[in-house]
């Protein structure tokens, strides 16, 4: 297993440019399975996620085309070979789970593993159920699988979200490109994500309005054909760069950087106190600090456009180093707080109780051997090494290789100091 080896203590100087999003190119590769034309997707992050979701679209009989080192992935669903995605594949990946409603329109029936929990919390799929029967699809659960079929084929619905949920609105918004008639989603969760995916799937002829609005409009069409789209930059992979700089000091300038996608994460760092230059129109996001100390603020994670649960781990590391106490709050998942333990390894005051921690700023973290839980807190951990004094060991970084490309080279581009180690863990 590989580990990353940081000194702390150094400054950030430089440029970084932003990836495309994970989260996005997930959903868009999924989109193929909708045609059996062919989809080119530009800015293709490649981590671990997509590559295995790839593999999961290969067994499928998705053809795909996507050389290491590049940027660019063509799949073509031009005949599916199987409807069954095993749960070796699903496990591993929620994501994959979203193959499920794709499958069901193009090809009457499929059979999907249900992905399980993870380390986060529960993360059950019942709305994502819920939304395919209502388009009617019948499905059973039989030994850790759900089986579908729509003999008549999908048909449009009105359905209304008991929370929102972006992969359950993902779901139901791929699958009822293909349904006959109207689908109306409300309660639709409403962050960026899902309006990239609609652009696309219009490129491709569907009729979607209203994504990233709670209330989405699906009028089914027949036939979808091939496109070319490039996946949007990701603003969880921005935010986290932003507040390694914050963290660590220095004057770090984000490229190619979603600031229309990032406000809430925006006003948090400039209230406590960190020097923040969005410019939307070069989509550059300019983060500094000089030396002063950060101040304490609290944060609690909310669906876009607040604050995102996926950004709450790296703004704890942060707040460790705050003057004064921070509360952070997360309610969108039951068990986010697993780097709480790992941060006060390098001496942070967190005391969590329930869903919220409650985070007493300390001068100086010191370097420490630590352990990634999730791909999230394992960035939170290298943020909080960079501000540590000496040497910090993060192990089991294979989380970390999920969401972050190249994460070692950007940062150590801006003087971070940070070695990919082979072989045990610490
Ligand atoms: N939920 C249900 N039932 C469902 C679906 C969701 O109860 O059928 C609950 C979840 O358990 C959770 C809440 O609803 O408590 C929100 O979950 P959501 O469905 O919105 O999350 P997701 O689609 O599973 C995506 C991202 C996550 C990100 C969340 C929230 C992808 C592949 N994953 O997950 O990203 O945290 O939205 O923004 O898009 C990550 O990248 O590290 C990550 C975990």
């Amino acid at each position: 297993m590989d580990r990353l080896n940081i000194i702390g203590g150094a400054e950030l100087n430089g440029r970084i440019p932003v990836s495309g999003a994970k989260n996005s190119a997930l959903k868009l590769m999924v989109a193929c399975l909708l045609t059996d034309e062919p989809i080119t997707l530009t800015n293709m992050p490649s981590l671990a996620d997509t590559r295995f979701l790839a593999q999961l679209l290969e067994t499928l009989g998705v053809e795909v085309y996507w050389p290491k080192g590049e940027s660019t992935c063509h799949l073509n669903a031009a005949e599916l070979k199987s409807t069954i995605a095993p749960y070796e594949q699903v496990r591993k990946m929620r994501a994959s789970f979203n193959v499920l409603g794709p499958l069901i329109a193009r090809s009457g029936h499929a059979t999907v593993s249900l992905p399980g929990g993870c380390a986060i919390g529960a993360r059950p799929v019942d709305l994502h159920l819920q939304a395919l029967e209502a388009m009617g699809a019948d499905l059973k659960v039989e030994q850790g699988y759900v089986k579908a079929a729509a003999i008549q084929g999908l048909k449009g619905a009105h359905i209304v979200f008991s929370m929102p949920s972006v992969g359950a609105t993902e779901h139901a918004m791929l699958t009822a490109t293909l349904a006959s008639g109207e689908t109306i989603l409300e309660n639709a969760a409403r962050e960026p994500e899902i309006e990239d995916l609609a652009d696309c799937l219009n490129k491709m002829g569907a009729k979607i309005t209203g994504a990233g609005t709670s209330t989405i409009r699906v009028q089914g069409v027949e036939k979808l054909h091939g496109t070319t789209h490039a996946v949007m930059p990701d603003r969880i992979e921005a935010g986290t760069y932003a507040m390694a700089a914050a963290a660590a000091g220095g004057d770090v300038t984000l490229d190619g950087c979603p600031v229309e996608a990032l406000g809430a994460m925006i006003a948090k760092l400039r209230e406590a106190g960190v020097t923040v230059d969005a410019d939307e129109a070069a989509q550059t996001l300019r983060i500094r600090r000089n030396g002063t100390r950060l101040k304490a603020v609290n944060v609690s994670t909310q669906p876009h456009p607040g604050f995102p649960t996926d950004l709450q781990a790296q703004f704890m590391a942060l707040m460790s180093v705050a003057d004064g106490t921070s509360i952070i709050r997360e309610t969108i998942f039951e068990n986010r707080f697993m780097h709480a333990p790992e941060l006060q390894r390098l001496g942070a005051n967190i005391l969590v109780r329930g869903q919220e921690a409650v985070v007493k700023g300390v001068p100086h973290l010191t370097g420490a051997p630590v352990m990634a839980t999730d791909l999230r807190a394992s960035v939170s951990l290298v943020i909080a090494g960079l501000a540590a004094e000496g040497e910090t060991v993060v192990n089991r970084i294979y989380h970390l290789d999920r969401g972050f490309e190249r994460l070692e080279a950007k940062l150590n581009a801006c003087g971070a100091n940070i070695k990919r180690l082979s072989g045990e863990d610490e």
